[in-house]
């Protein structure tokens, strides 16, 4: 007798005409249940949810120009997508240590390398900002690293779970914090700013050319939600175009964020100590996404390069990509 034919399993119904969690809307947070749909999606030119495309492969690996046995640092793990590419490009005998802050996602991301053979003898994983990276590489033993990246900014993953708090699209608690378990929310933060602190911040942070109005709107407010902060700054900005509305939602979102990671002041930090945590012939490549972090790598970069540091490549990702920032080689 042949087996009764199993029920095709739906995935759950929901009442709404969306499904109300971003956990049941996106099958590719299921990838191994429906990798077509993964497949699909990336060849349609997007980022499946709940995972990271990372970008300019070919310039970081040219930049860096990993080599067998060399040891490596990925400062901004993320989705592991950049690790992946140096991890296979520095056996046999290298090492990679992969740090990041994010304790929600570094643990997938080490299990899903592992998965594809990279054991702890090749991998190092661990939980760290970027800024105490002299202290990270001591903890191992290295004296140096023949080549360093940070891919700056967030994941796709994180600006995607809206519990994450980045989202400016679907509701989320106002948080962004890359680790949730350290500092203050954004919500928190917003609170407590007086007017002209947060114009400076929105200046300063994002370039934000209504700085002083939207200060004005949303110092010492308290917003629950992303998608409530997303609102007040829209009703802020009445007569300019939508299109512009929503670069200025985008950029006192990044602000924030950038304020509640401290984000320019572990960048400074790294770019402090980078000189020193390279093995000589060490290669730099760093990836940024807007002017702030631009600005202070071209000026380190330019800064060491006068000192005799090798080589040191800022890839900015704003703009035109691939743009290259600085780049010598001389001796150290
Ligand atoms: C743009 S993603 C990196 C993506 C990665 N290159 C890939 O291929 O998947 C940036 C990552 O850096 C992490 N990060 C940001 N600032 C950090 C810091 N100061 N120290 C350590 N990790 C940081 C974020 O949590 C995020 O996972």
């Amino acid at each position: 007798m042949s087996e009764p034919e199993q029920p095709h399993r739906r995935r759950p119904r929901y009442s709404g005409k969306y499904p109300r969690r971003f956990e049941d809307k996106y099958k590719e947070l299921d990838p191994e249940k429906y990798p077509e749909t993964v497949a699909k999606v990336l060849a349609s030119g997007k980022t499946p949810a709940g995972s990271h495309v990372p970008i300019m492969v070919a310039e970081i690996l040219d930049a860096l120009a990993p080599q067998p046995g060399e040891r490596a640092v990925d400062c901004t793990l993320g989705f592991g997508g950049h690790a992946r590419e140096i991890l296979a490009r520095i056996q046999p005998g290298g090492q990679l240590l992969g740090l990041d802050v994010d304790p929600i996602e570094q643990p997938r991301t080490e299990a899903r390398l592992r998965a594809l053979g990279f054991g702890p003898e090749t991998l190092l994983v661990r939980r760290s900002n970027f800024a105490g990276l002299p202290k990270a590489l001591a903890a191992e033993g290295w004296s140096g690293a023949d080549l360093i990246l940070a891919d700056l900014g967030l994941s796709s993953m994180q600006i995607d779970t809206p519990a994450r708090g980045f989202s400016v699209k679907v509701a989320g608690p106002l948080d962004m914090r890359m680790n949730p378990q350290k500092g203050q929310p954004a919500s928190a933060l917003l609170a407590r700013f007086q007017p002209d602190a947060l114009a400076e911040l929105l200046r300063e942070n994002a370039d934000e050319p209504r700085a002083e109005l939207l200060a004005q709107r949303l110092a010492g407010q308290t917003f629950a939600l992303t998608t409530e902060l997303a609102a007040a700054i829209r009703a802020a900005l009445p007569n300019v175009s939508e299109d512009e509305r929503e670069k200025s939602v985008r950029r006192v979102f990044q602000a924030l964020r950038i304020a509640v990671n401290e984000e320019f002041a572990a960048l400074d930090t790294l770019l402090r100590h980078l000189p020193e945590c390279l093995n000589p012939g060490g290669r730099v490549a760093i990836l940024t996404f807007h002017s702030g972090e631009d600005r202070r790598v071209k000026k380190a970069f330019q800064a060491a390069l006068r000192e005799g540091l090798r080589t040191a490549k800022g890839l900015c990702r704003v703009g035109v990509a691939g743009r290259l920032l600085a780049e010598c080689a001389g001796s150290r």
